[in-house]
Formats: C-alpha cells, sequence, structure tokens
C-alpha cells in the first residue's frame, strides 16, 4: 500500500473498523493514545513496519514500542517479572511502556525489536486506542505519529502537518490528555528507568518499593544504538560489487547475491527484510559477508547505519555483551 492521500477518519465505530481494516492490508494508521498520537502498523508485518520508518524519516531503526489491548494481550508476547506484573497491575492501561525478555516465537517483526531480544509493550488508556486495538485483533507498533527529529504530536491536526501524504489514514479522538509520551521501564533485569515521561518515576518506585536505577550516559547507550546488537556472527565487508572468494553475498537492486535485499532496488522492502536477512546469514554459518551498495537516502539511511554498525571493528565490544 502507498499512502497517496492520507484521510482523516472520525473516531467512531465506522472509523475505527476502516482503520482496522487499513492495518490489516499493511496500511499505516495514525491514532489517538492517552500520551500523544502513535503512527501505528501490524507488529507481524515487515513491510508495514518499515512504511512506518519511512514516514517518519528515521535515520536509524529505533525500537518501536508495541500497543496492546490488555495485560493477556501483552503476556503472549513477551516474559513478565513478578516486578513488571506489579507495574502492570498498578499502572495498565497508563503511560508506562515496559521492556521486557521477547518471548520465543511472538511473531513480532525484527524491525520492531530492531534485533533486540527484548519487546517494549503498553497498554494505552485512551478509548480510541482501545477501539482500535480491540477492532484490529492483533499487536500494533507504534512510535509518536511525528517526522523524526520533530516534537511529538497531541492532536490530529500536528499528525497531519508533519505526515499529510506520508501516511495511509488518521483517527481523529481529539488532544492527548497526557501530552507527554510514556515512562519506560526496562524489566528484563533489575528495573531501569529507560525514558521518563507521562507517569512519574516516583509513582514506578513507589510500587515496586525501591529507587529505580538511571541510565547512565555512559553506561546504557541509546536502545539500538550498540553495534554488537547488530553485528552477525560473520565479518561484513560493505560497498561491494561482487563476492570475493569466500564470502557470502548479501545483494541489493542490479547485484544479485546469495540473499537479496531487494532484487528491484526498493528501500522500503530492503528495510524489511535487513534483521531477517542478517539472521539468516547467521543461521547459514556465514563468516564472511560482502554487502552490496545500498542508497544513501531515505530508508537506505538507515539501513545503512545498521549496516556499517554490524561491519565497525569489533574490538572494543566487551564479550558479556555480544
Ligand atoms: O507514549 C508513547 O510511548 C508513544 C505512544 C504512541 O505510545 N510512543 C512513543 O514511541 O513515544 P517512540 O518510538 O517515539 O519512542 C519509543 C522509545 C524509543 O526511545 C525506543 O528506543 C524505546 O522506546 N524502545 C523501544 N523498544 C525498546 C527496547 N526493546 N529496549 C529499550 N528501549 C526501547
Ligand atoms: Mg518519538
Amino acid at each position: 500500500m502507498t499512502a497517496a492521500a492520507t484521510r482523516l477518519l472520525p473516531a467512531d465505530a465506522a472509523g475505527l473498523a476502516t482503520a482496522a481494516e487499513l492495518l490489516a492490508r499493511g496500511g499505516i494508521v495514525a491514532f489517538p493514545t492517552e500520551t500523544v498520537y502513535g503512527l501505528g502498523a501490524d507488529a507481524r508485518d515487515d513491510m508495514a513496519v518499515a512504511r512506518v520508518f519511512a514516514a517518519k524519516g528515521r535515520p536509524a531503526f529505533n525500537p518501536l514500542i508495541v500497543h496492546l489491548p490488555d495485560l493477556a494481550a501483552a503476556q503472549a508476547l513477551c516474559d513478565f517479572t513478578p516486578q513488571a506484573l506489579a507495574l502492570a497491575d498498578a499502572f495498565w492501561p497508563g503511560a508506562l511502556t515496559l521492556v521486557l525478555p521477547l518471548r520465543p516465537g511472538a511473531g513480532v517483526s525484527r524491525l520492531v525489536t530492531a534485533g533486540l531480544d527484548t519487546l517494549a509493550v503498553r497498554v494505552p488508556d485512551h478509548p480510541v486506542a482501545q477501539g482500535l486495538l480491540r477492532a484490529f485483533g492483533g499487536p500494533v507498533a507504534a512510535p509518536s505519529a511525528n517526522p523524526s527529529g520533530r516534537i511529538s504530536p497531541t492532536t490530529a491536526a500536528h499528525v497531519m502537518a508533519g505526515l499529510d501524504g506520508r501516511i495511509d489514514a488518521i483517527v481523529d479522538g481529539g488532544a492527548c490528555g497526557v501530552g507527554l509520551e510514556s515512562t519506560i521501564v526496562g524489566c528484563a533485569g533489575a528495573p531501569v528507568l529507560l525514558r521518563a515521561g507521562g507517569l512519574p518515576a516516583e509513582a514506578v518506585e513507589a510500587c515496586l518499593g525501591m529507587t529505580l536505577q538511571r541510565p547512565d550516559a555512559a553506561q546504557i547507550t541509546a536502545p539500538g544504538q550498540t553495534a554488537s546488537h547488530y553485528a552477525p556472527q560473520g565479518t561484513v565487508r560493505l560497498e561491494a560489487v561482487a563476492a570475493a572468494p569466500g564470502e557470502v553475498m548479501l545483494g541489493f537492486g542490479p547485484i544479485a547475491g546469495d540473499l537479496t535485499l531487494s532484487a528491484t532496488g526498493d528501500l522500503t522492502e530492503a528495510a524489511a527484510n535487513l534483521f531477517g536477512h542478517l539472521h539468516r546469514l547467521d543461521a547459514m554459518g556465514a563468516a564472511h559477508i560482502a554487502v552490496a551498495p545500498i542508497p544513501d537516502h531515505g530508508l537506505g539511511r538507515a539501513i545503512n547505519d545498521r549496516l556499517r554498525r554490524a561491519a565497525a571493528p569489533r574490538v572494543c565490544d566487551a564479550p558479556a555483551a555480544r
């Protein structure tokens, strides 16, 4: 699906049914939550998720939050620690996102997690978001519905101003009540505050009966920014026009490979295939990987960002991080 004209949908049953149908067909639809408007896609659909990154012009694949109607739906995707369960009981639905170990076979696109083995999940407290999630009946990945580098939208008009013509539809549910993105708490290990947001950290700390670790800029790089998260086992050589002896070729466009990101040179398709192909190269036991040149515009920038990390020297990677 390409987004030619962006439809403004009313937040009634007919509007939600249309929005859910667009999501089911791989479309991307903005919708209100109590925090900010999100730009939703079927979290299981690589192409739809790639379109979200393209529409936002995100230069890198930061992982996305998956929105679910209730705790049970979230438990189907992630493993909840007792602390995570306590937080979900206390604050869901609401402005709290939990980062948890992804369950094997959860079926979420690798673009959503940016290749990480954790998943960010949230149950929004907004009748329109709830209505859409229930009408769609599946997990909805949604970053804030703004062009990359701009502030998060809190009205449908903000979304339209930033993304008109780049997304399929906007469900107009009026202004968001909280107006600040959700608070993100990492619960894969000791609870850590990954982003301050609409739910005060003090409330989280009171619920857990402990002080949250704060991310230390020197210690915790922005999610998805550590090379080791993206590096396949094999060495990676970029801008390759052909495979050298002993290399496995990852092709693009006219340069065909053992695996090809997009034979037609479609960057959205290439983005959708990127993490899956890197994992398949690992599974194939590829020791040396040659990657065809990818144009450095649009989603190509995000793809090249990830490929450069994959190709970067790994001498400084702590063994524990691999
Ligand atoms: O209020 C919100 O959270 C809004 C509404 C739409 O739900 N969404 C939102 O999404 O603010 P976004 O993409 O703008 O911010 C998501 C943040 C990013 O900073 C991302 O790095 C982090 O969540 N994140 C997602 N998955 C993660 C993971 N597995 N580990 C750590 N951080 C993660
Ligand atoms: Mg954002």
